[in-house]
């Protein structure tokens, strides 16, 4: 059961619960997630539960990963709505750890993963990376379990935990779960509920032009020609642009010419409400 009174709130507890499942043979997956549960976590839930015998979804709005300006204190909170909603999805268990616990005074210990952070969101959230990478090691160091799964929305995110990983020899399986989208497209974030209803209407042009990069570069448009073009539709359409960037999908690395095999990314600011998304190329049917 996920319903916030049954959630773990230490490492210790967690760890005993992980250890029972492991006596019984049974094998465990971790869904990391900041609350404000919406369908894209709980696809991440349904990949891990195929993956796994038993899943965790932990609970943690984590200070480290937001800058000073950010939205850390207005992030969406609502423990019941959440176990209830992750219960209902097929987690069994919800860690949900008080700041103390996760960061007790006196704690001093940063992971960074260079190389991967620089740029994209890295360039535009300093820091942000750090914070990210800190928690999972955490996370992943205190439940230990067999995978991990990540949604692709935040598809550097995922590649700096890859890395991560890799680095520091956790062994852990890392899983992406696909974007899932509104009907219009819009990939679901628990930061669209900030957009405004004219906002909203808007949102969906972001994931419009990402397919249109797509589709121009799978017609032999350069990168850069592809990127330049969308940028500045994006920006007629009433975003702010932080990126919009194609490149190689396992490195990060910029791609230049003609293209085949990419991924297109992008954040956006509408009014005050940050946005990010990306889309493969080739581009994958809906
Ligand atoms: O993607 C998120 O929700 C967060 O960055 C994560 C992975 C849970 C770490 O706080």
């Amino acid at each position: 059961m996920t319903r916030a009174e049954d959630a773990v709130r230490t490492v210790r507890d967690l760890r005993a619960r992980v250890a029972a499942w492991r006596d019984a043979g049974e094998t465990v997956a971790l869904v990391p997630t900041m609350g404000a549960i919406h369908a894209g976590h709980l696809s991440l839930v349904a990949l891990a539960k195929a993956q796994a015998d038993r899943v965790v979804a932990s609970l943690f709005v984590n200070s480290l990963q937001f800058g000073p300006r950010e939205d850390f204190h207005a992030y969406p909170r609502d423990e019941a709505n959440d176990a209830a909603a992750l219960t209902a999805g097929g987690s069994d268990l919800l860690y949900a750890p008080d700041a103390s616990e996760m960061y007790p005074p006196g704690f001093s210990t940063k992971v960074s993963v260079n190389d991967l952070t620089e740029d994209l969101c890295g360039a535009a959230r300093p820091n942000h990376f750090d914070g990210v990478a800190t928690i999972v090691a955490k996370l992943l160091l205190q439940c230990a379990p067999d995978i991990a799964v990540f949604g692709e929305k935040d598809y550097q995110q995922l590649l700096v935990i890859k890395r991560l990983v890799r680095d520091l020899n956790i062994p852990v399986e890392i899983a992406g779960g696909a974007i899932v989208r509104e009907d219009d497209g819009l990939a679901l974030s628990s930061r669209n509920a900030y957009l405004s209803p004219e906002e909203r209407k808007i949102a969906p042009v972001l994931y419009q032009n990402l397919c249109g990069v797509a589709g121009e570069l799978e017609k032999g448009s350069s990168a850069d020609d592809a990127s330049t073009a969308a940028r500045a539709k994006l920006e007629a359409s009433g975003f702010r642009v932080d990126y919009v960037a194609v490149r190689n999908p396992d490195t990060l690395e910029v791609l230049q010419g003609q293209v085949k095999d990419a991924r297109v990314l992008a954040a956006v600011h509408l009014g005050k409400t940050r946005l990010i998304d990306n889309v493969p190329v080739p581009l994958q049917a809906r």
